[in-house]
């Protein structure tokens, strides 16, 4: 039978050809400059990944799951914990548990926000949630899996939320709000505070999906940015997610999710016992995870300490604002106003795909949004040689497109299959029944 299902070798290579093998792969890979720009992945400085790639090693044979079993494992998770719930001012009566990504963080707190209703509001069979238009897609996802349904609401036309379409979405099957600090799409924290005091008034759980702004929000307020507030000081508020593997720097898999009290994480907890070998419990859905993120995030949150993270917040910023201010020097470029470390660039005079093309033959990998359509920029501590290319590309391409030069379109998106048909096979073949389903 003819196949191109890939086969393992029969008998190994060398120990070095194999190495090498692997270091050539990652030579290809775009994102390997650090400092450059790189939206799906968040890499700061090369001496604080060498600390938590570090430390990372040192642990990543352990397995989570066991952390009763050593007195090493546990101090570390709980330190990077209790800082965590420190950092979304959480009181004694808080909580937190560590999860393997923002996906995983929403699943928990969707699961107990279900479990909490089904024992509060027993008459509900078909839960619902109301949220902004702007929700992350993983709430959608996770809520699938969950059988929640998401009632969404449209963005007011400056593309904040609008509060009041929130309020009348709410229905008898209502039993949470969902809201983003800030959200993905338009970078904007939601108005939380107004959020938390409608939730309390309906009986409703308020969800804060912070995963992006998590562990810099805290860090931009100290610098003086002004945004909602967001966090367990508001009144509502009985859940937050939070990524320590976004601008927390941990190594990845590494998030959180936080529970305001014992009245939110005591829905939490899946312990199973019917089994053969007695209590079953972990912190979330995963089971075994390598404790090498948690190494890396103490690592790091020791190295570092709130100094250290302030200077990044503080560089962030600054690439943020040369950003803004190049852009609008730019004739037909214009970037939306955000609240965190996010920043969307769109144009008003020709298809922003144009530049996304033109950036992609520079070698930038851009995200975007589709509606409306703009590039999606995920801020990171870029360094100056990088930050002044990028700026100047940003200028040449423009005038380029307006000149007729530059023709190829990039893909303003999340995912999907991109351009030079690099896709994986699992991803080519889901498209494939994808399209086969809705063509049913
Ligand atoms: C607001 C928000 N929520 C959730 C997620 C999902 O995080 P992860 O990819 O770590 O599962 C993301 C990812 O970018 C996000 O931006």
């Amino acid at each position: 039978m003819v196949t191109d299902r890939y086969a393992m070798p029969v008998i190994g290579e060398s120990y070095e050809k194999v190495l090498q093998q692997v270091k050539d792969l990652k030579a290809q890979m775009t994102q390997g400059q650090r400092g450059k720009l790189a939206s799906t992945t968040f890499q700061g400085h090369e001496e604080m990944a060498q600390l938590t790639h570090e430390a990372f090693n040192e642990f990543m044979e352990w397995n989570g799951l066991f952390t009763f079993q050593e007195a090493a494992a546990a101090k570390m998770e709980d330190e990077v914990l209790d800082i965590c719930i420190s950092l979304m001012q959480g009181d004694e009566d808080s909580s937190a548990n560590l999860t393997s990504g923002g996906t995983e963080s929403n699943f928990n707190a969707f699961h107990a926000m279900r479990k909490w209703a089904r024992e509060t509001k027993p008459s509900i069979s078909q839960p619902e949630v109301v949220a902004p238009y702007s929700t992350h897609s993983t709430v959608h996802k996770t809520c699938q899996y969950l059988d929640i349904k998401v009632v969404t609401v449209a963005q007011n036309p400056d593309l904040s939320c609008d509060m009041s379409g929130l309020e009348a979405a709410i229905g008898e099957n209502t039993i949470g709000i969902v809201g983003s600090a800030p959200n993905w799409p338009y970078g904007q924290v939601d108005p939380i505070a107004e959020m938390g005091a409608l939730a309390l008034s309906k009986d409703l759980w308020l969800h804060v999906d912070a995963c992006v702004g998590g562990y810099i929000l805290p860090h931009f307020r100290k610098l003086g940015v002004n945004f909602p507030d967001f966090d367990f000081s508001v009144p509502g508020v009985r859940s937050i997610s939070a990524d320590l593997h976004k601008y927390g720097y941990a190594p990845k898999p590494c998030s959180t999710v936080l529970w305001r009290s014992r009245d939110e994480y005591r829905y939490h907890y899946m312990p199973i016992t019917e089994w053969a070998c007695g209590l079953y419990l972990s912190q979330g859905f995963v089971g075994s995870r390598t404790l090498g993120p948690v190494a890396g995030i103490w690592a790091l949150m020791h190295y570092w300490g709130e100094q250290g993270y302030l200077r990044n917040a503080q560089r962030i910023l600054d690439v943020k604002n040369a950003i803004i201010s190049q852009c609008a020097a730019i004739e037909g470029l214009q970037t939306w106003p955000t609240d965190g470390p996010l920043l969307m660039i769109a144009s008003d005079q020709f298809d922003i795909q144009l530049l996304v093309g033109g950036m992609e033959e520079r070698g930038w990998r851009l995200l975007g949004v589709t509606s409306p359509p703009a590039i999606h920029l995920t801020l990171d501590v870029m360094e100056q040689e990088y930050l002044s290319r990028f700026l100047e590309d940003l200028q040449e391409l423009s005038e380029d497109i307006q000149n007729g030069k530059v023709t190829k379109e990039g893909l303003l998106s999340y995912g999907g299959v991109g351009a030079g048909n690099t896709a994986p096979k699992w991803l080519l073949k889901a498209v494939e029944v994808l399209n086969e389903r809705s063509a049913q």
